[in-house]
């Protein structure tokens, strides 16, 4: 089975690297499997497709080393642009790859604008005259904030309409896809990608040194023994909504007032929002110095907001799981926070996300100065909480490749691989017995 995987955008990364890795479990067992009980043995081929949605070092390059992605095998450099003409350039050059590789699926996550254009060019190209075209398989599928002012909730809602089979995450995913009316066989239950590579890579980000760096930890003693962490609260703000207007992005930062009294708030800046900063003059509120990189906090700990670049993947893992809070834009921080026990503030009306509120650590704030700083005093002495929802239990991308394999051999069973346009195939998801595919 042909496999061609769309990433583009940073929080894709971490969704389908998993899903590589459980290609390779997959085809390593098979090929030491003497007898074939099941009759699925099938290899799959994995081609790796990079939008170039993302594409600097810090947003892109830094992601495939820590999560030890391979190198791209297909390329498109679309870069940044404005909706329409990042989404367009993506398809022009999408479709001509689909055409070359034709493939049996192509696996799109999250909800970027990558994710929409791949779908689309998928749903309408024809490789014969009976129409064939590979299956669209939607990782991330169903989640929805109801806010279609959101660019991304335009791409979730559309992906999703054209997709053939639809990975969910939560249990809010399954009642959404339904009560849109999408077929239930197409729907398949299997958990989270994005917490399958946070437990996988957990115990290395602790080995990260971004504490050290930051001044927020001393380096072991001559007993052998690190210093306590000095408590900080981690802060990612990226959204237009919130940064590209003056007026709301001071309102945040002044409901981030007193929390910058008690706390150093490390900021590590999403382009966008550095831009924004600079444009406002925002600099000298942050720290009192002026926009400063990678700043260090005094041992006896500086407060105020500390500017950085972009994370990585296993710093900006590490930041999370020790912070005393994180306050955020960004709808994968949600479920991490969730995961690792951390309390987090959400800066936004609504979230996609209802699991993170209803059984984690998450509070929706608003964006008014206020709003946010009664989040901040609810959530700064909240207990420490972990959660972890059902699925959420580092098995996701596996129960994924068992679903397309399956699914895969029983239409080779009944006809060819590229199958014309409706696809209904009922779902034996075997690995989750309590899933509502079944
Ligand atoms: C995109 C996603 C958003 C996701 C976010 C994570 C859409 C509609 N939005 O938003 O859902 O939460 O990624 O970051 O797909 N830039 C760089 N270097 C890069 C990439 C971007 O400097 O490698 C700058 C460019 O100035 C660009 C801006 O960042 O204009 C925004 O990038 P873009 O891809 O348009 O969207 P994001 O805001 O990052």
């Amino acid at each position: 089975m042909n496999l061609l995987l769309v990433v583009g955008a940073r929080p894709n990364f971490m969704k389908v690297a998993p899903i590589l890795e459980a290609i390779k479990q997959h085809n390593e067992r098979i090929s030491t499997t003497a007898a074939d009980v099941s009759g699925l043995r099938e290899t799959i081929r994995p081609v790796l497709v990079h939008t170039g949605q993302h594409y600097d070092e810090l947003m892109s390059d830094a992601f495939f080393r820590d999560l030890n992605l391979p190198k791209p095998n297909v390329h498109l450099g679309v870069g940044s642009g404005s909706h329409a003409i990042q989404t367009a350039d993506i398809m022009k050059k999408f479709e001509q790859v689909l055409l070359e590789q034709k493939p049996d699926v192509v696996g799109v996550v999250g909800d970027v604008n990558s994710t929409l254009a791949c779908a689309l060019v998928t749903a309408k190209i024809s490789f014969d005259s009976a129409g064939s075209r590979p299956l669209i398989a939607h990782v991330e599928a169903g989640l929805r904030s109801f806010d279609r002012s959101m660019p991304e909730e335009i791409n979730r809602l559309l992906t999703d309409h054209v997709s053939d089979l639809l990975f969910v995450t939560e249990e809010s995913g399954l009642r959404n896809l339904r009560s849109e009316g999408i077929l239930p066989q197409k729907i398949h239950f299997v958990g989270n990608t994005m917490i399958d590579a946070l437990l996988a890579l957990r115990s290395k980000a602790d080995r990260s040194t971004i504490l050290e760096e930051l001044g927020l930890r001393s380096r072991m003693g001559s007993n052998g023994v690190d210093s306590p962490i000095h408590p900080y609260a981690l802060l990612t703000l990226h959204r237009p909504a919130n940064v590209d207007d003056r007026d709301t992005f001071l309102k945040i930062l002044d409901g981030l007032e007193e929390l910058a009294r008690e706390y150093p708030i490390i900021f590590p800046l999403h382009p966008r929002t550095r831009q924004r900063i600079k444009e406002f003059g925002f600099g000298p509120r942050m720290d009192g110095t002026g926009i400063k990189d990678n700043a260090r906090c005094s041992r006896n700990g500086r407060h105020g907001i500390i500017l950085t670049d972009p994370m990585g993947y296993l710093n900006f893992l590490c930041l999370m799981e020790h912070a005393s809070l994180v306050v955020t834009d960004s709808g994968g921080i949600q479920e991490e926070t969730t995961i690792l026990g951390t309390p987090c503030v959400t800066v936004r009306e609504n979230t996609e996300r209802p699991v993170t509120v209803e059984s984690g650590t998450n509070a929706i704030a608003g964006t008014t100065t206020d709003t946010i700083k009664e989040a901040i005093r609810c959530q700064i002495v909240r207990q420490r909480k972990t959660c972890a929802p059902k699925n959420w239990d580092g098995h996701a991308a596996a129960r994924i490749v068992d679903v397309l394999i399956r699914h895969h051999c029983e239409k080779r069973a009944v006809g060819p691989s590229l199958i014309p346009h409706a696809v209904s195939v009922e779902d034996k998801c075997p690995i989750h017995s309590s899933s509502p595919c079944q």
